[in-house]
């Protein structure tokens, strides 16, 4: 009876104490993966609160100087997985400015020693580009071990 207690207790200090891990939750629409990872990563839902996914969904047509639009029953079925899927704790769920995750202050925070030049590199290009240094970046892992910086 008492291991029957003590097992959800155990699974929860077993949980990482960090907040590297934003994992990809398995019930994504296959449409977030054909229409939302085509010229970026498909972000984990869990990079930004619902205020910015929802600004993002609602402005495809004008999406970072592309045009993003997608029809009204696939945004709808993408937007109701993000906003249940956002971030929820309050530094990840701020506003992010220019709805963008690398402009999110904690982003910022956590890639200060990252140089200015880095993020230029051919191999990076963008500080969206996530997975240019997290190689677990598609599944929701930014853990310090999976991190390989392109040396150009
Ligand atoms: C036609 C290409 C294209 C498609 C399709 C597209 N995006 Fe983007 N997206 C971009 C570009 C370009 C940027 C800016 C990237 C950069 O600054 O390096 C961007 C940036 C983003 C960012 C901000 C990244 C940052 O800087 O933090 C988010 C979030 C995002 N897209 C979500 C989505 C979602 C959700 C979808 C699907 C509904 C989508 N995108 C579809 C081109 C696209
Ligand atoms: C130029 C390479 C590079 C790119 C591109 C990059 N990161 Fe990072 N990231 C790093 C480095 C380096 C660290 C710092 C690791 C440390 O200080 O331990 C880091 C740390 C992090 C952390 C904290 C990890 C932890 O263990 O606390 C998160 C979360 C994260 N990045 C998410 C992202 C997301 C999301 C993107 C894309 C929107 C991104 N990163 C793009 C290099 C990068």
């Amino acid at each position: 009876m008492k291991t029957y207690f003590l097992l959800p207790l155990l699974a929860l200090l077993a949980m990482p104490a960090s907040a590297a891990k934003m994992t990809m939750p398995s019930d994504a629409p296959k449409s977030y993966e054909a229409e939302c990872a085509s010229c970026h990563m498909a972000y984990p839902p869990g990079l930004l609160g619902q205020k910015n996914w929802q600004n993002i969904m609602s402005g495809l047509d004008k999406h970072f100087g592309t045009d993003a639009s997608i029809d009204a029953k696939t945004e709808s079925e993408i937007s109701q997985w993000l906003l249940k899927n956002a971030a929820t704790k309050q530094k990840y769920s701020a506003f992010a400015p220019e709805n963008r995750i690398t402009k999110a202050p904690w982003f910022i925070r956590k890639h200060d020693e990252v140089r200015s030049d880095v993020w230029k590199r051919a191999g990076v290009k963008s500080p969206a580009n996530c997975s240019a240094c997290h190689a677990d970046a598609t599944k929701g892992n930014f853990d310090e071990d999976s991190i390989r910086i392109p040396a150009k």
